[in-house]
């Protein structure tokens, strides 16, 4: 009897293990950051870094998971297999529609990824293709790989082939070519290379710190290229864009995700002058190694990004998973006057599972008041807008009992959004885990600001303004502080709207 309640107590210890409601994380074991994105019907692929035998990075493959609302994802068998001494490294994957690769049956055109191949035994990182001809289900190995051989790296790579990863492949509409960026381990610089049929791999160009003279000093260790054009909002120009995570130098210490914009001709991006204040897509720790989803319909339109959330390794409490997926979000690029910002937002569908458990309008908070104490949840979505006096602190505490809390702040003297979590439960795992990461944030034009705020079990995502700057930070909380608090100090604020959704999917 004693021992059986004890074994029902670890279950449930493990079953719940700090496991998010709302965002993606593997059934067992670990994951990094997601793979050859790709929607494929009214599927969503989701392919990822993933050791299903340990819970630590290792004996990497392509995990597989699919969705048809970015919500309630499905587990898959394995995709790309780690096999005969070399495992499967992060990729892309792209349709061939006009079957230039020959990889199609008589009745359908392929979908290909291109992964980075590695090799234990003796380190070196190759370049490989797979292709699907069941619409992204199973995915086959090329025979003729490696498509791009270390040898082949060697001359454009220090090491000689042992740091060239992370292949991003796309089609080339304008010169009929397909067009793969390689990232150069600890060597600050990406290459582009060359195909016409995707298998035959040509070099053309580099683009380092040389060719981005405005980038700040420090920035160092590029990896996980993506690279796509965007529409200019209001415009019907669209844009090149080339996303990095570099190892070192981000806003919140260690890795991050920067966008560049810039245009190309096939070999070679030339990139505007960098603006180092909308140079990052994320404040927090913890966004790295952020992909798109390609082959999204023109209906939808829309560019999706998704990050790993993890920059401790093996470290975060928890025991039955490692690694999160961050909650998809839209990328778009607004253009005021000469200037260009990229601007982030949930993807719309959380509203769809997402229902009001609370909401203020039009109401003036002032110091000593707390406006969401009656308010409890580990999944929720929360919308601010509010106008602040002049030196008004406001304090948005979620995940809170007692001391316990992770507290999200605009400080109006300062213009600064902030998330301090300091005291927001387990930090003794890494010494970056606690820790207070800010970002510049604007009124709008009309003197309102407003945030927005996902909170689910392990993490807080939070948008400021339109989603011009986004602070994304995991969180180990004791599972029964699931307190809110509403306050300011230094002066009041008009609360023109809080809304605090409950999101179940459920
Ligand atoms: C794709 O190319 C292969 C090899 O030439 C060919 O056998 C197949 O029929 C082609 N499929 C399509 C849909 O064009
Ligand atoms: C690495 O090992 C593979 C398989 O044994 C071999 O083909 C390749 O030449 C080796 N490369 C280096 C640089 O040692
Ligand atoms: C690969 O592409 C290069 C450059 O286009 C070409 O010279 C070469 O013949 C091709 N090799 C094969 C095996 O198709
Ligand atoms: C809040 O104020 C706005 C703007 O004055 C108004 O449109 C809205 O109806 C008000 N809402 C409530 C619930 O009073």
């Amino acid at each position: 009897m004693i021992i059986s309640i004890l074994l029902l107590l670890a279950t449930q210890t493990l079953a719940e293990d700090y496991r998010p409601q709302f965002h993606f994380v593997p059934e067992q074991n670990w994951m990094n950051e997601p793979n050859g994105l790709i929607k494929i019907d009214s599927m969503w692929h989701l392919f990822y870094q993933h050791n299903p035998t340990a819970n630590v990075w290792g004996n990497l493959n392509w995990g597989h998971a699919t969705s048809t609302d970015l919500l309630h994802w499905t587990h898959q068998p394995i995709a790309i297999t780690s096999e005969d001494g070399i495992q499967a490294f992060t990729g892309t994957s792209y349709y061939d529609s006009e079957n230039t690769s020959g990889l199609g049956t008589s009745q359908s055109a392929p979908f290909l990824a291109w992964y980075t191949g590695y090799r234990p035994s003796n380190g070196t990182q190759d370049q490989r293709l797979a292709y699907s001809l069941d619409r992204g289900m199973t995915w086959t190995k090329f025979p003729g790989n490696p498509v791009i051989s270390a040898a082949q790296e060697a001359p454009h790579d220090i090491t000689g082939g042992l740091e060239t990863r992370d292949p991003k492949v796309f089609f080339h509409e304008e010169s009929e070519k397909w067009v793969m960026i390689l990232a150069h381990g600890g060597q600050d610089k990406v290459t582009f290379w060359t195909s016409t049929d995707g298998k035959n791999w040509t070099w053309v160009s580099n683009l380092g710190t040389a060719q981005l003279p405005g980038l700040p000093s420090g920035i160092t260790g590029w990896e996980v290229p993506d690279m796509f054009q965007l529409p200019i909002d209001g415009t019907d120009e669209t844009t090149w864009v080339l996303i990095l995570t570099p190892a070192q130098g981000s806003p919140a210490g260690g890795n991050g995700v920067f966008a560049l914009t810039g245009s190309f001709d096939g070999e070679i991006f030339q990139a505007d002058p960098v603006d180092t204040s909308k140079l990052w897509l994320d404040y927090g720790r913890d966004f790295d190694g952020a992909m798109s989803w390609e082959n999204v319909p023109a209906s939808d339109g829309r560019r999706i990004l998704a990050a790993i959330s993890n920059s401790y390794g093996a470290s975060p409490p928890t025991n039955t998973w490692k690694g999160m997926l961050s909650f998809p979000r839209t990328l778009a690029l607004q253009q005021t006057g000469a200037e260009r910002t990229f601007v982030q937002w949930p993807v719309s569908e959380l509203l769809s599972v997402s229902s009001p458990l609370k909401t203020i309008q039009n109401q003036t908070i002032t110091p000593g008041q707390d406006l969401l104490s009656s308010v409890v949840g580990a999944a929720l979505d929360i919308e601010l807008a509010f106008t602040p006096q002049a030196n008004t602190v406001l304090s948005l505490a979620v995940r809170k009992a007692g001391s316990q809390q992770t507290v999200i702040q605009y400080t109006q003297s300062t213009t600064t959004l902030s998330v301090d979590r300091t005291a927001s439960g387990d930090i003794s795992y890494d010494a970056a885990a606690g820790g207070v990461h800010s970002a510049p944030l604007q009124p709008d034009a009309s003197g309102v600001v407003r945030i927005r705020v996902l909170v689910d079990t392990c993490s807080v995502e939070v948008f400021g303004g339109k989603g011009e700057v986004v602070i994304s930070d995991l969180i180990f909380p004791d599972e029964t502080a699931d307190g809110l608090a509403l306050q300011v100090s230094g002066g009041s604020a008009m609360l023109s709207n809080v809304v605090v959704r409950q999101v179940s999917l459920e």
